[in-house]
């Protein structure tokens, strides 16, 4: 392996495969499994979901590349590496206060993430003592009305104790993994889970396929309407895309210093923004026909995965078994993110601190289960605790939402938006031109979206984030222009 860095030797993917199958687990997740979906449902389906594949491929992607490239050539945790290319290339070690805040911005994603997995491990609770209950081939909550069944929410997030609880097995489990190193763990769950993911996905799918609601849910995910295409439904593309691709976070940068110098990053970027692609389409055609043929409309947000679809599993043929089903293959998704999201604070503490992998990892979580209980208690006993509610944007969030927001909304487009400048404008030309691997024309066309169309949408979201109100204003006169 390259040399080593600070106290630590590296570590590295015992393969190509390894790292892609990584590099796809953190990319699939939640994100596309809930917010995909309920975006698409929000945002005028077929406009939005082309708009989406747009700005994988002209801002997802060139930004993976560059996050990836950086790691590789860094071959550290993400700040030294910033520092180590900047330094290089003539510019100032300074850039690594964006890994830094990557860093910061990844703790605070697990811190939150975690506690929706634990919800996650909730409802396989509920799905798993259904099918012990009442036999796999009923529907699931047989006997229990809509309302009962929509009040599982309600009375899981106001459980505190439980949500807690939840929310540190999932930490655990995801410490598990992380502490076991590079190859011995992180890549171990991907290679195992991602596989039984993809299996889930594509047997459900086939499942709802039966239920004859296809034809309106390819309808409703792609029929292109241009006029439906407005300002906003660009920025939710936008802000989808990168969260989509764990981008702003360091996440790919710590997980390229893991990658040797024989992988291609731009093919092997490719890759991966295309299984990330193709996971939250078929996650669409997956959820909605089982929605559709249960005779329900999708709703936006959370609900759609937790109250929505357990409606629509409590009306369908083998609806404990599949809800069982359905609900592991999202903690599978969500376990894999969650390791990446703890390696990039974890990594940082050995290179930063110097301590060993077990003890950096125990520190993230101990940290991680801090704040996570927090985010737990905001939906019960917290509710009304609002600490940042002085300021506009966060107004009325409790801790969970305000954390989901304070990273969706400013850190991680902030992060995505200064990695695209540094490597468009500090990084030197001949580092980019040998670590790419892209040729010519293609290498010119990567070069000059990060450097002017990236920022420029990246700067736009992170502006409509903040002042959404104007933003909307200045669309609509646009529009009326
Ligand atoms: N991409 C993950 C998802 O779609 C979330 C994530 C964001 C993971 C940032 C790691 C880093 O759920």
């Amino acid at each position: 392996m390259v040399a080593s860095t600070g106290t630590t030797a590296r570590e590295g993917w015992s393969s190509r495969s390894a790292f892609v199958l990584a590099a796809i687990g953190s990319a699939v997740g939640l994100g596309n499994l809930v917010r995909f979906p309920a975006e698409a449902g929000a945002n005028g389906g077929g406009a939005f979901v082309l708009f989406y594949i747009f700005c994988v491929v002209l801002i997802g992607l060139p930004v993976l590349l560059s996050e990836v490239l950086i790691g590789r050539h860094g071959q550290a945790a993400a700040p030294l590496s910033f520092r180590r290319i900047a330094e290089e290339s003539g510019g100032s070690g300074a850039w690594s206060i964006v890994a830094s805040l990557g860093v910061f911005s990844a703790f605070l994603v697990l811190s939150f993430y975690c506690v929706l997995g634990g919800w996650v491990l909730y409802y396989i609770g509920l799905f798993g003592a259904d099918v012990f209950l009442s036999g796999p081939a009923s529907g699931a909550f047989a006997g229990s009305s809509f309302e009962e069944v929509d009040a599982l929410f309600g009375a899981m997030v106001s459980d505190g104790l439980s949500t807690s609880l939840l929310d540190i097995v999932f930490l655990a489990i995801t410490f598990l993994f992380v502490a076991r190193g590079v190859s011995g763990g992180i890549e171990k769950v991907a290679v195992y889970l991602m596989p039984a993911f993809f299996f889930l996905l594509l047997a459900i799918t086939i499942y709802g396929m039966f239920g004859g609601a296809m034809a309106r849910t390819v309808d409703y995910l792609f029929t292109f309407e241009p006029e439906k295409l407005t300002g906003e439904v660009m920025l939710a593309a936008v802000g989808q895309a990168f969260f989509s691709l764990s981008l702003g976070v360091a996440g790919m940068v710590t997980y390229g210093a893991y990658v040797g110098r024989d992988v291609n990053l731009a093919s092997t970027s490719g890759v991966i923004a295309g299984a990330d692609t193709a996971v939250a389409l078929i996650a669409g055609l997956c959820i909605f026909p089982i929605v559709f043929a249960a005779g329900l409309e999708p709703s936006g947000g959370l609900g759609l995965m937790f109250q929505t679809l357990p409606h629509a599993f409590s009306d369908l043929p083998f609806g404990t078994l599949i809800g069982l089903a359905f609900f592991v293959m999202v903690a599978f998704a969500a376990l894999t993110s969650s390791v990446s999201l703890m390696e990039a604070p974890t990594s940082w503490a050995m290179d930063r601190l110097g301590l060993a992998r077990p003890v950096a990892a125990m520190l993230v979580t101990g940290a991680a289960a801090v704040l996570g209980v927090l985010s737990a208690l905001s939906t019960g006993a917290l509710a009304g605790f609002h600490p940042l509610g002085f300021i506009p944007l966060f107004e009325g969030l409790g801790i969970l939402d305000l954390l989901d927001s304070f990273t969706g909304k400013l850190t991680m487009p902030i992060g995505a938006l200064l990695t695209s400048v540094f490597v468009g404008w500090v990084v030197s030309r001949r580092l980019l031109d040998e670590e790419s691997g892209l040729g010519g024309g293609v290498h010119r066309f990567w070069l000059f979206l990060v450097r002017w169309f990236c920022p420029l949408m990246l700067a736009l979201i992170l502006v409509s984030g903040i002042f959404p109100e104007t933003t909307a204003r200045l669309f609509a006169t646009l529009g009326a222009g």
